[in-house]
This record gives structure tokens, C-alpha cells and sequence, in this order.
């Protein structure tokens, strides 16, 4: 055999992967193969492959005889709409996509290359965490991609899906990148499996109650997207990348538009005349943007705050806005640390933010309190502080307490402030005020019920407004709903050259 014969036989090799009983395995669990999928995520013949025919080191428990060029992870770059991104796959046909030395030397190259070119990193996660057969060499693998990803991390975007098993210390590596999105079924995610939590604590579950996607994108946060199956895990991921630019230097690619009438008659309508009564924000958000544009993140977790991109006059936003909908829209731990991961994520990339206010405060009890709602309702506090892109917020109804400062309030500098008329800009709700300043009056009166109606009226007429706001400056514009669309595409095309450095620093110390 001459050598092109025994390259031709060794590509053909690598692309069977772990063979095709192994491959009819995978797909009997609705799961595509690592191959197939960059198929599906990259444009058509943009993909090369780097490390196509490494082979592990191993020795031991046989492994010298058992060989498969590739060893368990597709490596290379290609692009997605045109724009150029580094990517691996891990193959769980070969060696159940164990991470080996060289399967992290691959991913290794890889990152390294997408550093120094500036372009964003993709994982495909499917494996069955540190090759066993390896001990420590795989260990230190892994904390050679955990090291790359803490390095990239603000200098290119790092997204990953988990498409299969991700164990152990395997999880860290994206849990440092930017955005996890889980498959729904074929997915799951912990540090320590259940046979292992049978044993330490007793306790009975299964893989996917433990750390399936359901779990990570309700309960803990962990996963910011989840999709049905292989293939609208990979739409989701050419998706986000659309909003997102190629590196911390640049901005985020935006779609022409042409102005035409600007006008939102339909935001008019949505906040109620009672102040306790509870809207979708998801109304005025699609009512203000690009229509169709709305991609949103973590949606399922903490659903007092809502996040996620959008378009507005073809330029690429990330929104931050209060959900009257749930509990009120109140501020608490999760909706805290949900906000400031994502303002810190957008203000790393250049992402202009637009935040929608209605908030009645932080949310009270000792569940809370425990639960360090000091220090996580800080991180927002902070992450809004240190963002410097443009930055603009619009009260549609309450700014309550210490939340008023925490939402991209003027005071902690963003750049424009607007309210809507049914903005009430106060220390607390008029209710709750009257019965603290006017307690002796209101007890004293012959009529106490009628007395708090009063104080509550006098204290709404003087607060429950945006005007007294908007005399101080705190508010540069009071504006009507339905011109909101025209005043932001205007606000954000006139801050499109906004430059704001921090002081000099090593780097700050948010509250983590
Ligand atoms: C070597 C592995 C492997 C591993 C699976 N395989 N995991 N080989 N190292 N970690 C192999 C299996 O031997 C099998 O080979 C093939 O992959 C498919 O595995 P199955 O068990 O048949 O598949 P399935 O039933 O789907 O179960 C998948 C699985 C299970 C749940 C992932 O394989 C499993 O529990 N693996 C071990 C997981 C684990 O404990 N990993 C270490 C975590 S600690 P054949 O030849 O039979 O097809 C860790 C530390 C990282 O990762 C630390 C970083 C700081």
C-alpha cells in the first residue's frame, strides 16, 4: 500500500469513529454523532479538521492494542453564517468520548488557536468524563482546557452544549464558558453521579432528576437553554451566535434596517390602571423590538427577571427587564445572580443594554436573608456599575427602594434614563409608606381605615408619579409608550460610539 492508500484508509477509519455498532447505539438514544453534528452546526464544506489521526498514549489494562485515530473528540474550525469558529466534538462512540491526554491536547489546540485568532469556541459535550484507564494525565488534561477557558474568559465567546453524559469535573469547563444549552432526555450534568450520592448520603435519584435539563434550567441555573433534540440544540447554538460578535474587540453583527414609522400604538395598553395588577413584560419587550427578534436566556429559571437578545433597528441589545408576572417581579438570590451574569456577559462583548423596570423591592424573609441576598442582590448592583456599553433604562411602572438604584439606575451611571407616566418612582409602595410615617396620626384618627386611604392618597399624589424624578434629572425623559421604539433606536444610534474606561486596576472583586 502506498501512503496515499493508507491515508485514504486512515481518514475513512477516523470517520467510523468507534465503528457502526457503536454508531447504531447512539442513535438508538436519539443522539446524532459527534460528526453529524458539526455537519449540522457548519457551513457546508467550511469544516477542517485538526488531529485527525491522533492516537492515545495509554499503555495500561490493554489500551496499546486498542486504537482509534481521533481518540474520541473531532477538533477543528469552520464557520457559521460566514464567520469563522473553533470547535470540538466529543465522540462517544470511542471510548465512550472519555477525555484522554490527547483528547485534551486536541481541545487544547484548538482554544489556543481561537485566542489568538479572536473567533468564538464551540464544545460539543459527550462523554463519560476522565478516561479511566489514564489516572492523572487525564485529570491534568482536563485542568489544561479548565485553564484556556478561565483565560478566554471576556476575550472570546465560549459556548457549550451538552449532547450526552457530562460527570464529574468534567462540568467545569463549561460551566467557566459562557453559555450552556442541555438536550432535553439525552443530556445530563453533575459533579457527583447517583451511585455515588446513594452511598454518601442515602438519598435515591436518577441521573436525570439529579441533573438533567429540566433541573439545570428551573432549579439550579446551571443551564441557560434547553432544546428537544440534537438538531434544535444545534439551530439554538447558530442562533446565539447571531447576536454575539467574533471577540471582546468588536461588535456584534447587526442587520440593515430603514427607519419607517416607528410608532407602538399597542404599548399604550399593557400596564394596567391598578398598580397591583400583573402584566408579561415579554409584551412590551417584542412590542419595543425588531419584530421576531426576542431570544431569550435562562427561561425558565428565576422568572421574576427576564433576559436575553434582541435586535432593535437591525443592531444587536441584550434586555434586562423586571417580570411583573412572577412574584410580582421582585428582586431575590436567583433573579439577582441570573441579571448580573448576563449584564457581565453583554458588557464583556459590547452588547448595548436595555433594561425595563418594574420592581416593587427586594423580596423580604429569612429564606432570603440565608440565602445571602446581601451579597448575590450586590452582584447585580455591581455588574451594572462596571458595564460600560451603552446603557438605558425604561421605568414602565414601579422603582421601588434599593432596587430603583440596583436597575441600571442614572446614579450608578447609565447613560439614559426614561419613565412612561405610570412610572412611580419611590421609597416603597404609597400603602406601606403612609403606615410608617403616619402611624400615631393613623391610630389617633376616629376613623383609621379611612385616615390610611388618605395619608396613602397624599403620599401617592407626591411619589407614585415620575415627575418628582424627572425635576432632579434622575429621569431625562418622560416618555409616552408608544413612542418608546423611536426614542431607544435613537438613544442607542446616538451612543453607538460610547467610550468609558474603568480606573486602572488589576481587576474588581464583584461580590461572587
Ligand atoms: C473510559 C469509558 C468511560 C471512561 C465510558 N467508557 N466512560 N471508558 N473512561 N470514563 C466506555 C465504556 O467502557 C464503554 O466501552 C463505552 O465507553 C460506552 O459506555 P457504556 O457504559 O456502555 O455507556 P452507557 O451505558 O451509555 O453509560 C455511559 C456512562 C457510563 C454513564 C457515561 O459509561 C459511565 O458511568 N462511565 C463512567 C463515568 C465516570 O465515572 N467517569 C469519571 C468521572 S470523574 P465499550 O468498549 O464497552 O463500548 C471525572 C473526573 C474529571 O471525570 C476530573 C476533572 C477535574
Amino acid at each position: 500500500m502506498n501512503n496515499r492508500d493508507i491515508l485514504k484508509n486512515k481518514l475513512a477509519e477516523a470517520k467510523l469513529g468507534g465503528g457502526q455498532k457503536r454508531i447504531d447505539a447512539q442513535h438508538a438514544k436519539n443522539k446524532l454523532t459527534a460528526r453529524e453534528r458539526l455537519d449540522l452546526l457548519l457551513d457546508k464544506n467550511s469544516f477542517e479538521e485538526i488531529g485527525t489521526l491522533v492516537k492515545h498514549r495509554s499503555t495500561d489494562f490493554g489500551m496499546q492494542n486498542t486504537h482509534f485515530p481521533g481518540d474520541g473528540v473531532v477538533t477543528g474550525y469552520g464557520t457559521i453564517d460566514g464567520r469563522l469558529v473553533y470547535v470540538f466534538s466529543q465522540d462517544f462512540t470511542v471510548f465512550g468520548g472519555s477525555l484522554s491526554e490527547t483528547h485534551a491536547e486536541k481541545i487544547c489546540k484548538v482554544m489556543d488557536l481561537a485566542m489568538k485568532n479572536g473567533a468564538p469556541f464551540i464544545g460539543l459535550n459527550d462523554s463519560g468524563g476522565a478516561r479511566i484507564q489514564e489516572g492523572v494525565v487525564s485529570l491534568g488534561g482536563y485542568a489544561d482546557i479548565f485553564y484556556r477557558n478561565t483565560r478566554a474568559s471576556g476575550v472570546i465567546p465560549q459556548l457549550s452544549a451538552i449532547m450526552g453524559p457530562c460527570a464529574g469535573g468534567a462540568v467545569y469547563s463549561p460551566a467557566i464558558t459562557d453559555f450552556i444549552l442541555m438536550v432535553e432526555d439525552t443530556s445530563y450534568m453533575f459533579v457527583t453521579g447517583p451511585n455515588v450520592v446513594k452511598t454518601v448520603t442515602n438519598e435515591e435519584v436518577t441521573s436525570e432528576d439529579l441533573g438533567g435539563a429540566s433541573v439545570h434550567s428551573q432549579k439550579s441555573g446551571v443551564a441557560h437553554l434547553t432544546a428537544a433534540n440534537d438538531l434544535e440544540a444545534i439551530e439554538d447554538l447558530k442562533k446565539l451566535l447571531s447576536y454575539i460578535p467574533q471577540n471582546c474587540e468588536e461588535r456584534a453583527p447587526a442587520k440593515s434596517y430603514t427607519l419607517a414609522d416607528e410608532t407602538r400604538n399597542q404599548l399604550a395598553t399593557i400596564v394596567p390602571k391598578s398598580a397591583t395588577q400583573p402584566y408579561d413584560i415579554r409584551e412590551v419587550i417584542q412590542g419595543v423590538i425588531d419584530l421576531n427578534s426576542f431570544f431569550e436566556i435562562h427561561e425558565n429559571f428565576a422568572p421574576n427577571i427576564v433576559v436575553g437578545f434582541a435586535r432593535l433597528a437591525g443592531r444587536s441589545i441584550g434586555i434586562v427587564a423586571n417580570q411583573p408576572a412572577y412574584l410580582a417581579g421582585v428582586l431575590d438570590v436567583q433573579s439577582s445572580q441570573k441579571g448580573a451574569r448576563f449584564v457581565r456577559f453583554c458588557d464583556c462583548f459590547n452588547i448595548p443594554l436595555l433594561v425595563f423596570e418594574d420592581v416593587p423591592g427586594f423580596l423580604p424573609g429569612t429564606d432570603q436573608e440565608w440565602n445571602a441576598i446581601i451579597t448575590n442582590g450586590a452582584k447585580l448592583l455591581y455588574a451594572f456599575s462596571e458595564a460600560t456599553v451603552p446603557r438605558i433604562t425604561v421605568i414602565t411602572r414601579k422603582a421601588y427602594g434599593g432596587a430603583y438604584d440596583v436597575m441600571n439606575s442614572k446614579h450608578i451611571g447609565a447613560d439614559l434614563n426614561f419613565a412612561w407616566p405610570s412610572a412611580e418612582i419611590a421609597v416603597m409602595g404609597a400603602k406601606g409608606a403612609a403606615e410608617i410615617i403616619f402611624k400615631r396620626e393613623i391610630q389617633d384618627a376616629e376613623n383609621p381605615v379611612q385616615a390610611l386611604a388618605e395619608k396613602e392618597a397624599e403620599y401617592a399624589a407626591i411619589f407614585a408619579n415620575p415627575y418628582r424624578a424627572a425635576e432632579r434629572g434622575f429621569i431625562d425623559q418622560v416618555i409616552l409608550p408608544e413612542e418608546t421604539r423611536i426614542k431607544l433606536i435613537k438613544s442607542f444610534a446616538m451612543l453607538e460610539n460610547k467610550v468609558e474606561s474603568l480606573p486602572k486596576k488589576k481587576h474588581g472583586n464583584i461580590p461572587l
